[in-house]
């Protein structure tokens, strides 16, 4: 039996799998674990199943010296130093797949709320404002037919691309290893550069996890060039886009608007970006179904388990660098 800390709540019957073999302490809370708890607690555990708010450091690591596999509950891993696990020879894992669906459906709320204005439509009818229909009231833009640049095609970026084509629109892609023609056919997505993407997309959406290369790849010049009709869509990580450059354009009215589930420096959001009409954005929620967040657990404790027990997790990330 190992020791193991669960820093977030997760659904009783996926504790109860761990429980069946391990010894779990466990943040009951629904919300982040304090660091100072966290350091304190994960000190003489062989497992962690964690949160993407949990920053697993080398500060954290070398509190731990018994860690033997680490279980993200989240697709991304920018929360995890992997070159720090690597080199201790600690398994890290993540939870893709099962998020997929829900993260492409929020996409397409996303562009769908921005474009037709409809969270400002709700707040002016629940404020009794809603006195007469006209013909030049809350116009929006039209989604059906129009192009939608999706940045990284991964598996998010094709589900996104695949529920799109109900609504005829042009698919444009930008991603650093791109499908062969005949996926590409069969997808109905065509692979342009990054300019070209910006410059001919009303829709630009972000699907890349988050590094070193992709972190403010949207900043002012990129945004300089998208469309002033167009809209900006990220549901992956927040520092992907410049978002002080992003409330500029925004303000500037270079770009119409934006529809942001992530944010830089997540919780906290530009303020100026709270005052504007045109920009949807809501507290990372992705993936939040129970459908989803549960099965994302179910993963997490699926890796967690086979780890501990030695064999290769299923959705293990180094295995190959630690092996
Ligand atoms: C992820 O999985 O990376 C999301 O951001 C949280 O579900």
């Amino acid at each position: 039996m190992m020791k193991v800390l669960v820093t977030g709540k997760i659904p009783q019957e996926v504790m109860a799998l761990i429980k069946k073999d391990h010894r779990v302490e466990a943040h009951g809370e629904d919300r982040p674990m304090e660091r100072g708890l966290l350091l304190d607690l994960v000190g003489d555990k062989d497992g962690l199943l964690c949160m993407i708010t949990d920053r697993v450091d080398e500060e954290l690591l070398n509190r731990a010296p018994h860690l033997k596999m680490i279980a993200n509950l989240a697709v991304g891993f920018d929360n995890i130093d992997m070159a720090a696990a690597t080199s201790r020879g600690i398994p890290v894992s993540n939870t893709p797949d099962v998020l997929t669906d829900a993260t492409a459906d929020l996409t397409l709320a996303l562009i769908l709320a921005t474009a037709r204005r409809i969270v400002e439509g709700d707040k002016r009818t629940r404020a009794g404002k809603f006195r007469y229909w006209a013909p030049f009231l809350f116009l929006g833009r039209d989604v059906s037919g129009k192009t939608l640049g999706i940045v990284g095609l991964g598996r998010i970026g094709k589900a996104v691309a695949q529920r799109v084509n109900g609504f005829k629109m042009r698919v444009l892609y930008h991603d650093p290893h791109p499908l062969s023609p005949s996926l590409e056919k069969k997808l109905g997505v065509t692979h342009v550069d990054f300019e070209t993407l910006l410059v001919q997309s009303d829709f630009v959406s972000v699907h890349v996890p988050l590094s070193d290369e992709t972190r403010h790849l949207l900043d002012s010049e990129a945004l300089a060039k998208m469309k002033p009709t167009a809209y900006l869509i990220n549901t992956s990580r927040g520092p992907i886009v410049d978002e002080q450059a992003l409330e500029k354009a925004l303000r500037r009215r270079k770009i119409a608007g934006a529809g942001l589930d992530v944010y830089e420096k997540e919780p906290h959001v530009e303020p100026g970006l709270l005052k504007m009409e045109n920009v949807v954005l809501l507290p990372h929620m992705g993936s939040a179904t129970i459908e989803t967040r549960t099965g994302m657990a179910q993963k997490a404790a699926e890796n967690l388990i086979a780890g501990l027990s030695g064999e290769k997790p299923p959705d293990c990330l180094n295995w190959e660098d630690i092996s």
